[in-house]
């Protein structure tokens, strides 16, 4: 089915034969456009950017490209094609229908759980809205445009949900999910990683590679659940959610290629040297890795967790690749592993396979960056440059979970407190770092130039060259 453009609010659910529901959220619309104004990104609204539009949710050629100009972006409310006669694929509930409506018992979870996914999606455009104005080349200026409209898109989509399935106290979320914002004082996002800044655009790859592989997870546990409608949003969602991760690791594969090509030409690994040649070293791109990665590997919560166990037990949210898995998704008697510092040493624990599937998801996550990060790493290899990058220890810098009182080195060591205060300096970014990161940061909006600091992409969007002018100034 493909999508009707000329409607005010695009989408294929059917809107227009159900106007109670199209009249509420014509009504969000507006509250919805002037947060994009005040809070989307700065000082884009006549640009004509090359985007890609959803026409159809179909796997082949769901995608239009063409110029939009940022404030005509179309919102729009799509949902992957119903599986007829699906059922519940685990839990206590396994091998029922799946809901079609919120069934009463499960309503304020689900509605605790769609608002906090709702909540990161505004949030994440708050973070980066400044960074158009440093943006390293016009291919980059589209794609940080790309995931921001499609990050609004995801807003739309949670915000259906809550209309269309939690009346009036969803219509009152809707309403919330546009007040608060990132980083604010006393209205802040939900998530701590959502408060963070995203000040510069070596955070802003490391965001997109690894804080929206965190929404990968989170929406592909959430597709499995029984409740139909919220499986369909998240099935979609995460066609989109690919490319956001792909801009992070390519970003971020480029400043490691432009990096690797200076210490070559320049035959030096001395990180003074190569900030004099205006490239970001590999050590600080480690201490920017580290941070992410441990900043959202909290978003999953606690290793033991009974919330994430009745979630699962009662059908809500399931594991990663749920159907793909052959065991008796019940998890009835089985086990999970998980790490705890117990005296002087970090063991590893076994604890009920349902209160530890935040953990669970977790590994499945960290697997997924692990994967991304031997990519990298290959760039180093083939250009004879022993660096490699790392993945620190689970327990490394967490806040939140069973590591939270405790320092734990990048390589796993438990530290006393003088022993952190003397060394965390060498494994996250210092105000120096950041301040030398920022420094580079400066706007490249020439057709087909790129800052110094990152190669040219190997090839463009949408079969493009990588100098095509993707963004238009008006
Ligand atoms: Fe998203
Ligand atoms: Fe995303």
């Amino acid at each position: 089915m493909s999508i009707n453009y000329s409607e005010k609010i695009p989408n294929n659910v059917d809107l227009s034969n159900n106007k109670t529901l199209q009249r509420a959220l014509e009504h969000w619309q507006p509250g919805f456009l002037n947060w994009w104004s005040e809070m989307g990104p700065d000082d884009s609204t006549n640009f004509d950017v090359y985007l890609r539009t959803a026409v159809s949710v179909e796997p082949k050629g769901w995608a239009h490209f063409d110029y939009v100009k940022m404030k005509d972006y179309r919102w729009g409310i799509f949902l992957a094609p119903a599986e007829p006669e699906r059922k519940i694929n685990f839990g206590e509930h396994m091998g029922q229908p799946a809901w079609q409506e919120v069934p009463g018992e499960y309503r304020s979870t689900l509605r605790r759980i769609i608002v906090t996914q709702g909540d990161t999606e505004p949030a994440s455009v708050e973070q980066q809205r400044h960074l158009g104005l440093t943006c390293p080349s016009l291919y980059d200026l589209r794609n940080l445009f790309q995931v921001n409209v499609e990050e609004g898109r995801h807003l739309w989509a949670m915000v259906y949900l809550l209309h269309a399935h939690f009346g009036r106290d969803g219509r009152e979320e809707g309403e919330a999910l546009l007040a608060r914002r990132s980083g604010d004082a006393d209205n802040p996002r939900i998530l701590t990683a959502f408060n963070e800044k995203t000040p510069d655009w070596l955070s802003f790859f490391m965001f997109t590679f690894i804080t929206d592989r965190d929404g990968k997870f989170q929406l592909a546990a959430l597709a499995e659940s029984g409740f139909d409608p919220l499986s369909r949003t998240c099935r979609f969602m995460l066609t989109e959610e690919a490319h956001h991760m792909f801009v992070g690791e390519s970003g971020i594969a480029r400043i490691i290629q432009r990096t690797c090509d200076a210490m070559i030409e320049h035959k030096t690994e001395d990180a003074a040297k190569l900030r004099g040649l205006g490239v970001i070293d590999l050590p600080t791109l480690q201490k920017y890795l580290n941070f992410h990665y441990s900043v959202t590997s909290d978003l999953y919560g606690s290793e033991i967790s009974s919330n994430a166990a009745s979630a699962y037990a009662n059908g809500i949210k399931g594991r990663f690749e749920e159907t793909k898995l052959t065991d008796d998704h019940k998890l009835h008697g089985s086990e999970y592993p998980y790490m705890e510092v117990v005296g002087s040493q970090i063991v590893v624990k076994h604890a009920p396979a349902l209160t530890a599937l935040n953990e669970r998801l977790r590994d499945d996550w960290v697997a997924d960056v692990q994967s991304g990060v031997n990519r990298w790493n290959r760039i180093p290899e083939k250009a004879g440059i022993a660096f490699r990058f790392t993945l620190p220890h689970k327990g490394f810098h967490r806040r939140i979970g069973l590591f939270t009182e405790h320092h734990i080195s990048p390589d796993g060591r438990i530290l006393s407190e003088a022993e952190w205060t003397r060394s965390h300096a060498a494994w996250l970014p210092t105000e120096e770092d950041r301040a030398y990161v920022c420094s580079l940061m400066g706007r490249v909006a020439e057709h087909g130039k790129f800052a110094n600091w990152i190669a040219p992409p190997a090839r463009g969007i949408n079969n493009q060259p990588a100098d095509y002018e993707y963004v238009r100034f008006n």
